[in-house]
């Protein structure tokens, strides 16, 4: 991108022409992210393993630059096709978030070794996985825009006072391990890939529970007083800062790692 071609802040932040790619798109932060890429005017395809739930996910928007595409982030066979499929579409691929996890077991004292491994496949190795297939097209473009979604507690600890009346909410170490890893696979990849035009960032959201957890009026009072803004995160709250990440507005940083928590880990 030429300097000069930026003549406007609209122009910074459109997505117009980008195909991005979001693992995980249609699941509850996931949903906000795909939109906000999308209303900046990308292409995006939302990979998962569910056409279904992608149609119920966006059933009211009728985008016609959504799209589904199936993946799998625990094979990497599956991760391969996807990208070669929606590459052949576009002849591009700009923008990858690496949204979508999985985990097993949350007792820190009795994690089996399978739950442990689980864990980490779901949200360190998937995030591995899908780099070093993206690697190959961006690098041919010599652009590219990767987004790593890690959390809170990559950076933090849980708070265990907090789980007192709400066990089943408890925050299990191998997800904050795993996490801490996706941001350290960040820096990596953001160096290593500097100098091809491609840049690697990660957010870290904050307290973002789902419809779910939200149930759970007493655990979400904790987690409103613990946190400096005193309320939990609204998924929309974080499209500013993928459309950021995946835009022109940000073409000079990578490897950072922005926190989008109200403030949590600022005290
Ligand atoms: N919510 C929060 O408060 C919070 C806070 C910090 C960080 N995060 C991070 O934000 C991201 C999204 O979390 P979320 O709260 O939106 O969770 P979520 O609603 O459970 O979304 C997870 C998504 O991952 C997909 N997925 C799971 N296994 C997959 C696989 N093998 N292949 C492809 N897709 C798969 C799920 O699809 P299926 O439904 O088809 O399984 C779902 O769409 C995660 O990385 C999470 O760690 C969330």
């Amino acid at each position: 991108m030429e300097y000069s071609m930026i003549n406007s802040l609209n122009s910074l932040f459109s997505l117009q022409g980008k195909v991005a790619l979001v693992t995980g798109g249609y699941g509850h932060l996931g949903s906000a992210i795909t939109m906000g890429l999308a209303e900046a005017g990308a292409e995006v395809y939302v990979l998962g393993r569910s056409q279904q739930k992608f149609k119920d996910a966006f059933q009211k928007e009728k985008l016609p630059n959504l799209y589904f595409q199936h993946c799998d982030i625990a094979d990497s066979a599956s991760i391969a096709r996807a990208f070669q499929e929606v590459h052949t579409q576009h002849q591009r691929l700009d923008i990858l978030v690496n949204n979508a996890f999985y985990s097993a077991g949350q007792n820190p004292e009795q994690l089996t070794d399978e739950q442990w491994a689980f864990g980490i496949d779901g949200n360190l190795n998937s995030v591995y996985r899908c780099i070093r297939e993206v690697i190959p097209f961006m690098k041919a473009q010599q652009s590219g825009r990767i987004i790593n979604v890690a959390s809170m507690y990559g950076v933090v600890s849980p708070d265990f006072n907090i789980y007192e009346e709400s066990p089943a909410s408890l925050n299990p170490p191998h997800y904050g391990a795993a996490k801490a890893g996706v941001v350290q696979l960040t820096k990596y990849f953001a160096c290593y890939l500097a100098q091809q035009g491609i840049t690697v960032n990660c957010i870290s959201p904050g307290p973002f529970p789902n419809p779910n957890v939200q149930q759970d009026e007493v655990f979400i009072e904790q987690l409103n007083r613990k946190n400096p803004m005193g309320r939990i995160g609204q998924p929309e709250e974080l499209k500013g800062a993928f459309v950021f990440f995946a835009s022109d507005a940000s073409s000079y940083i990578t490897g950072q790692n922005l926190m989008v928590d109200g403030g949590w880990t600022a005290w």
